[in-house]
């Protein structure tokens, strides 16, 4: 069964561990380090979601307040468990969070690699607003009214 559950940032190192093998390979740049993701994370409040299945780690997303608005900095699910409804789970959770902690929006940047996320993003009503970047970093970010 998969559980969802909040965590902190002192799980940072296997969150960390887990998103440098989602994201391997899908930007020019390195997935970021433990140490930049401490390094981002250190000015901000952050909430961080994970799913684990028989207490392993599975997926997470990490969000913070972000010019107003409740912003999904990052967002993965392990390759072996995709296609389950596990990053929804993880977008309603965020949508949820803001919404009772008083924010009105929620914004992520999708680059254009992540195809699934811009689908998942408009299935949920998420619309575009900005687009821009340049071949492999092109970009769309995308925002819900809640
Ligand atoms: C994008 C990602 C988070 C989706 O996770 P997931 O748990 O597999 O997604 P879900 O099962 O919740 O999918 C929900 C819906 O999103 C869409 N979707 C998800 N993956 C998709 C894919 N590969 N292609 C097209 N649509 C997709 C579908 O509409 C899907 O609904 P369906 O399964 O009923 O058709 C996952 O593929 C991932 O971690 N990718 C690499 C990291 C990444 O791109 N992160 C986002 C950075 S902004």
């Amino acid at each position: 069964m998969i559980e969802y559950k909040r965590t902190a940032k002192q799980d940072l190192p296997k969150i960390v561990a887990l998103n440098r093998k989602i994201f391997f390979g899908m930007y020019s740049r390195e997935p970021y380090s433990l140490e930049e993701y401490q390094a981002r994370l250190s000015s901000v409040s952050s909430m961080i979601f994970v799913a684990e299945e028989n207490s392993e780690l599975i997926a997470d997303s990490i969000a913070f307040e972000k010019d107003g608005a409740w912003y999904i900095w990052i967002l993965g699910v392990h390759t072996d468990h995709r296609r389950k409804g596990i990053a929804d789970h993880l977008f309603e959770m965020n949508e949820s969070y803001a919404k009772s902690h008083g924010h009105s929006k929620v914004v992520i940047k999708i680059y254009a690699v992540s195809s699934a996320t811009q689908e998942l993003a408009a299935k949920r009503g998420y619309c575009t607003v900005e687009t821009g970047g340049e071949k492999d970093e092109k970009f769309l970010i995308v925002e819900l009214f809640l």
